[in-house]
C-alpha cells in the first residue's frame, strides 16, 4: 500500500449518524466535539423520526445532512420503519450510529446489524432507573446521586455495556426540572468522550463488556467504568 493511502486510512474519521426525536442538545454536543479535526468521528447525518423535531433545523444550520424517517408512515410496521432507517444509513455510508433522545424502541433486527457500533445515552446511572421518567423516579426513590450513561445498544432496553457514566448530586428541594438540567450538563460531557473512544477503536464491545484499551486522559478516566 502506498504511504499516502496508509496515512489517509489512519486518519479516516468514522462516518457517524445521530438519531433524534426532539430538541437535540446531545446532538449539538456531539457536533461541537466533532468540529475538532482530530476528533475520530465525523457527524455526516442527522435522522429524525419526527418531522417537527427541533434538532433537525439545528443540524441543518450546521450544514449537516438531515433526513426524516417518519414512523407514522409505517403504522404497526416496526420492521418497515427500521428497513427505511437502515437504507437511509446505508445510503450515507454510515459506520457508527448515536441515539440521542431517539424515542423509538429498536428491534433485534436493527440492533444486531449495528452491534458494537450503536450507542445510546440514558439519563440515569444504569443499571438504576431504566426506561422513562428517570428524574422523577430518582427523586421519588430518595436517591442521593443521579446521572447519565452512554452504553452500547443491545436488544434488551437500556442494558448494553457501559462506555461512560457521569454522576451528579441530588439536592434537597430539587424539582424534576432542576435535576434534569444538572444531568443534561453531564450528558453533554460524557457523550463526546464515549463517541471518541468508540470511533478511535479504543472502546470495543466484547460480549457483555466494554473493553477500553490504551491511555485515557485523567479527567476523562473518571467517567469510565471501573473494571
Ligand atoms: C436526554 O436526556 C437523553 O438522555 C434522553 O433524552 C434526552 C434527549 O435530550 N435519552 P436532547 O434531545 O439531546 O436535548
Amino acid at each position: 500500500m502506498p504511504a499516502r493511502s496508509i496515512f489517509r486510512n489512519k486518519m479516516a474519521r468514522k462516518r457517524t449518524a445521530i438519531l433524534i426525536s426532539g430538541r437535540g442538545s446531545n446532538m449539538t454536543a456531539l457536533i461541537e466535539a466533532a468540529k475538532d479535526p482530530t476528533y475520530p468521528a465525523e457527524i455526516v447525518l442527522v435522522v429524525s423520526n419526527r418531522p417537527e423535531a427541533g434538532g433537525v433545523s439545528r443540524a441543518a444550520a450546521e450544514v449537516i445532512a438531515t433526513e426524516v424517517v417518519d414512523h407514522t408512515r409505517f403504522p404497526k410496521d416496526r420492521e418497515g420503519f427500521e428497513r427505511a432507517l437502515q437504507s437511509t444509513l446505508e445510503s450515507h455510508r454510515i459506520e457508527i450510529v448515536c441515539l440521542a433522545g431517539f424515542m423509538r424502541v429498536l428491534t433485534t433486527w436493527f440492533v444486531s446489524r449495528w452491534s458494537g457500533r450503536l450507542l445510546n445515552i440514558h439519563p440515569a446511572l444504569l443499571p438504576a432507573f431504566k426506561g422513562l421518567d428517570t428524574h422523577r423516579r430518582a427523586l421519588e426513590a430518595g436517591a442521593s446521586e443521579h446521572g447519565a450513561t452512554v452504553h452500547f445498544v443491545v436488544p434488551e432496553m437500556d442494558s448494553g455495556p457501559i462506555i461512560t457514566q457521569g454522576a451528579v448530586p441530588v439536592r434537597r428541594g430539587d424539582t424534576e426540572e432542576m435535576l434534569s438540567k444538572r444531568v443534561l450538563k453531564i450528558e453533554h460531557r460524557i457523550y463526546p468522550i464515549a463517541l471518541r473512544l468508540v470511533a478511535s477503536g479504543q472502546a470495543r464491545m466484547v460480549d457483555d463488556r466494554c473493553v477500553i484499551e490504551g491511555s485515557v486522559d485523567a479527567a476523562e478516566a473518571a467517567f469510565l467504568p471501573a473494571h
